[in-house]
């Protein structure tokens, strides 16, 4: 049994953000990862991220930031998330070079701020293509200078609850499979989404389960936007080891252009900012290529850089360089072949300040919503991160400085290890794997980038007979086994708060677009949400928290050509 004021869940930025700040405010806490330490899914976040610096552009500020996060959000991002993500982010990147990120700088010291989609000036910091993995080594070596405890392979299945107050976690450790259960007065999620709910997308097999999502559902939390899944416009489509591999949005902010396999540039057709149009048309815009018959031999469309020269490919996207040469492509003379993938949950867990409806209970990164709305700008994800590490890490320490520690409910800690021991046995004739790569084919039909009732409510039937399945599903053996069971577990509740929210949103928003319904609709600037009820999942709807006056005038005054107010 092991005993922490803060035990947080996640170890990548979001993660260690937190600890950092609970570290500094002098709270005990203790950070776990199912990924080994270091290796988080952070590391994976490649083409940057953003704060209005105005290093290149002198016009920008958090407030053009602030318009351009709620407009490609789609309107139904909670403004006042918005403003701390942009108020903030210029501080979070002080920090982190401070604590060692090697962003890109100008002859003259000056960070350099590159394009990314849909922003209205240059504002997104970058480690070449490799932000993610640098900023993720930076916040390790912050955590570990601090002595912040961090067990890596670790696997929580339970949050502990009594009198309605979450204040702890069982689970186990993946190496040993030996029971870990924390008490805490406090638990952190930061455990990402759930885009690997779907059968391409540019998470590891392992990462974006749901974890969280799933641990907070059933803890009582309130999910909302869950039927706004990102597609990112460009992942890899060959070969198929390395089908879904992002290929960062970076590429078209330095110039990368894409074409049909007629040689049509096509994207000017779909928005007037062409390859560097907000994320959710550009994938749209890819797909419709694909499926009218101007797709390459790989069902993707071109990407070509050939016309950059070589020493800015190998200094800006060196990650990109690298991939695509171990598939045997120089992307240096040879076009890219790319299509969408799932990327990024914009939907998660209803989050105020960090606090989830459930006292003792937080949340911060990918697992929640709020910031993003229908749609997220790149770039915005690695902000989120570190500005609300700091800012949840605060909201948490007060909350520590007026509790008192709990013990773990006996019955609890016993309940949860006999549901993990029952589960290690049991036998029947499907292996979780292929259970898994069902659900997420139901998924990519059913619930992808284009979506209607009908394929939704027949995704529905399909996730009731996996559902079925499951029972039948032999977990006896390996570790490996139970792990990807537990992993098929947790995202059964992203899986159906996605079709069930997806089906009750009438109308086209951001990354939710449904042939049927092919408009946006006033009535639905709305959140949807998803709790778990006596009878099953339920599903909500409530009005977008209005942007506060000051926040609108602010914005308006800006004058970013921005409709805010429609
Ligand atoms: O394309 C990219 O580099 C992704 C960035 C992001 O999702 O923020």
């Amino acid at each position: 049994m092991h005993r922490t004021d803060v035990l947080v869940i996640g170890s990548g930025a979001a993660g260690l953000r937190t600890a950092i700040e609970l570290n500094e405010r002098g709270v005990d806490v203790l950070v776990l990862g199912k990924c080994k330490r270091g290796d988080a899914h952070t590391v994976m976040a490649t083409g940057g991220i953003n704060a209005a610096l105005a290093t290149m552009d002198t016009k920008d500020s958090w407030l053009v930031h602030v318009a351009d996060t709620l407009k490609e959000g789609r309107f139904i991002a909670d403004a006042r998330e918005v403003e701390l993500l942009c108020r903030n982010a210029p501080r979070a990147i002080k920090e982190l070079a401070d604590w060692g990120v090697k962003f890109h700088r100008e002859a003259d010291g000056r960070l350099t701020q590159r394009f990314f989609g849909a922003h209205t000036y240059r504002r997104t910091c970058f480690v070449g293509d490799e932000t993610g993995k640098d900023i993720e080594r930076a916040l390790v070596k912050e955590a570990e200078r601090r002595k912040i405890q961090i067990l890596g392979e670790m696997y929580i299945t339970k949050l502990l609850k009594s009198g309605g107050t979450v204040n702890g976690a069982a689970g186990f450790d993946m190496r040993t499979n030996e029971q870990f259960v924390c008490a805490a007065k406090a638990v952190v999620l930061a455990t990402g989404g759930h885009s690997r709910l779907y059968r391409r997308s540019s998470s590891r097999i392992m990462e974006n389960t749901g974890d969280g999502v799933t641990l907070a559902y059933e803890a009582g939390a309130l999910l909302e936007d869950m039927e706004m899944v990102q597609f990112h416009p460009t992942g890899m489509v060959w070969p198929p080891v390395m089908e879904g591999t992002l290929v960062t949005e970076a590429v078209r902010g330095e110039g990368g252009v894409l074409t049909n396999a007629k040689g049509q540039h096509f994207m000017t057709k779909y928005d007037r900012r062409g390859e560097l149009g907000p994320r959710d048309v550009v994938a749209r815009a890819i797909y419709n290529e694909i499926i009218s018959g101007r797709a390459t031999k790989h069902h993707g469309v071109w990407l070509d850089v050939t016309k950059l020269p070589k020493e800015k490919i190998l200094e800006r996207i060196p990650k990109v360089y690298r991939q695509f040469a171990e598939a045997g492509v120089d992307v240096t003379r040879e076009r890219m072949e790319v299509a969408p993938t799932a990327h990024y949950s914009m939907g998660g867990v209803h989050v105020k300040n960090g606090a989830t409806r459930v006292r003792g209970l937080y949340a911060v990164g990918e697992v929640t919503s709020g910031v993003h709305g229908a749609n997220r700008l790149g770039g915005n994800s690695l902000a989120e991160t570190v500005v609300f590490g700091r800012l949840v890490g605060e909201a948490v320490a007060k909350f520590c400085k007026r509790t008192k520690r709990t013990e773990a409910d006996a019955r609890a800690v016993e309940r949860a290890q006999i549901e993990l021991e029952d589960l290690r046995k049991q036998k029947g004739k499907y292996a979780p794997r292929d259970l898994r790569a069902e659900l997420q084919n139901v998924m990519w039909d059913n619930a992808g980038i284009v979506r209607n009732a009908r394929d939704l409510k027949e995704g529905m039937e399909r996730l009731g007979e996996l559902r079925k399945k499951m029972d039948e599903m032999d977990i006896s053996g390996t570790a490996e086994r139970l792990v990807t069971a537990l992993d098929l577990k947790n995202l059964l509740v992203p899986a159906e708060a996605v079709l069930r929210s997806a089906l009750v949103r009438c109308e086209s928003r951001g990354a939710h677009y449904r042939s049927d319904y092919p408009e946006e609709s006033r009535r639905w600037t709305a959140n949807i949400g998803c709790s778990k009820g006596s009878g099953g999942m339920t599903v909500s709807k409530r009005p977008v928290p209005k942007p506060s006056e000051a926040i609108l005038k602010a914005v308006k005054s800006v004058g970013a050509a921005h409709k805010l107010l429609e």
